[in-house]
């Protein structure tokens, strides 16, 4: 069956037997005890878009609005379905946390103001058109009623069906991305992601929003984590290459001149799909193309970025390592290094930045270096340990972790296979009073 054709239209739950039969179900609930509370009730948003557009669904997270107090009906269903609630009472929401992780978030009609472009928005509460034309594009405010009488039906005041079914991305009103700037982000990555166009006249707005941007209030770690969900999507070079020709990007630095053949490179690196692949968690991803978008830059301004966005340790620990970038490339560009020494530098880098200078360096003597650490050095385990040490009459303290470190390092040099060739080291270290 078509997308759009005229059956899905009129019962998209139908269609979505298909795709998700619990979703259906569990709608069914949400509707039922939305009748018994004498409310309406609405699936609303990404779910609603993407449900016509036969995409996988996120079900983990599901937006619904209602005519009623959110925190009391949460908490009805939270009775219901055994779950637990978060009430969130200044914004007019609440997050429902049902088995197998999904998340409903339910909220009640709301306006928005904003005090100034870019400032959060200051909300009450509204009526269902206010709580759909307050969205950011027609295709997100589609909205599915609940409620038995009607379950199933699309409510569509902003014709987003329609600008699904053209592909377009369209804003409800003029401000829409005065507003709130972090939608230009928004509509790059729905437009690339679903192969849409941003259309004509949104685009326009977006245009004049970019060249104003600089005027607005938006907090930096705000946009940055809608820039974020840019790089954690599937494809981030589309968006990238868009917003670069748009000029979307000196938020994080002006000018800034993207490498789009680098950031392929690292995108297709067997790095992040061959044998290291375990080594950094699939939701880390995005930073190798935060990195590459850095590459080349001086310490000093990548040093000025990351104090503007909020990032963790590790990623700062990760950004500022790959910034020092050339010195790890120089120190690794010797043959004559030992593996203890390969290992000793490596060792203090995160795996992220590892594997960083593993796809962007060239050097045939490096890569070597950077592959044997990582197949061989950094597996290499001891088996004596402190207690051993004690044992042989080394007082506890500092010495003992020097001791040991020494060790580690002749094994990885040397290749101890033995419990006792490590102790038989251990003597000879102590002979030597090397360490000591
Ligand atoms: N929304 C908005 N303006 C924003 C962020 C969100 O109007 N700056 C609205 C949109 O209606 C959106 C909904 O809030 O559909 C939920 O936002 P979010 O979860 O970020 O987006 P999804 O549309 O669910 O997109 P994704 O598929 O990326 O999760």
């Amino acid at each position: 069956m078509s997308p759009f054709s005229s059956e899905k239209r009129k019962n998209p739950f139908q269609y979505c037997q298909g795709i998700d039969k619990s979703l259906t179900a569990l709608m069914r609930k949400i509707g039922a005890a939305a009748d018994r509370n004498g409310l309406q009730a609405f699936l609303i948003g990404g779910l609603v878009r993407d449900i016509f557009l036969a995409r996988d669904l996120d079900l983990w997270d599901i937006d619904i609005v209602i005519d009623s107090d959110s925190a009391s009906f949460a908490r009805a269903l939270a009775r219901q379905f055994d779950a637990k609630v978060v009430i969130y009472k200044a914004f007019y929401t609440a997050s429902l946390f049902v088995t197998r992780g999904r998340r409903i978030d339910l909220s009640t009609f709301r306006a928005e103001t904003y005090a100034r472009p870019g400032a959060l928005p200051q909300v009450r509460k509204g009526d269902f058109l206010q709580d759909v034309q307050r969205r950011d594009f027609t295709i997100n405010a589609l909205a599915i009623a609940l409620n038995k009488k009607c379950f199933g039906a699309l409510i569509d005041p902003g014709q987003g069906y329609a600008d699904l079914k053209q592909k377009r991305i369209r804003v409800f009103h003029d401000k829409s991305f005065c507003d709130d700037p972090t939608r230009i982000l928004r509509a790059v990555r729905f437009e690339q992601r679903l192969n849409f166009r941003i259309e004509r006249h949104t685009l326009q707005l977006l245009k004049a929003a970019l060249k104003k941007r600089k005027e607005t209030r938006v907090k930096a770690p705000r946009y940055f984590a809608e820039f974020k969900k840019i790089l954690m999507e599937e494809d981030p070079l589309k968006p990238l290459r868009r917003l670069s020709h748009l000029g979307g990007l000196t938020f994080i630095h002006d000018p800034l001149q993207l490498d789009i053949r680098f950031i392929r490179k690292v995108y297709n690196h067997r790095a992040l799909t061959g044998r290291w692949k375990g080594l950094v968690q699939p939701e880390q991803r995005w930073l190798f193309y935060f990195l590459a978008i850095l590459k080349g830059m001086p310490e000093r301004q990548v040093r000025a970025i990351v104090s503007r966005f909020q990032l963790s340790n590790e990623e700062k620990k990760a950004v500022l390592q790959s910034a020092g970038f050339s010195a790890t490339v120089a120190y690794l560009n010797n043959i004559q290094l030992r593996p203890h020494q390969v290992y000793a530098r490596l060792e203090q880098l995160t795996p992220v930045t590892v594997l960083f200078v593993r796809m962007a360096t060239r050097r045939a003597v490096v890569i070597r270096h950077l592959e044997r650490y990582l197949d061989q050095y950094r597996h290499v385990k001891l088996k004596v340990d402190g207690n051993d040490l004690k044992q042989m009459g080394i007082a506890a303290g500092p010495k003992i972790g020097v001791i040991l470190k020494e060790l580690l390092y002749e094994k990885i040099d040397h290749g101890l296979k033995r419990r006792s060739e490590e102790m038989k080291a251990v003597r000879k270290i102590m002979e030597g009073g090397k360490g000591l």
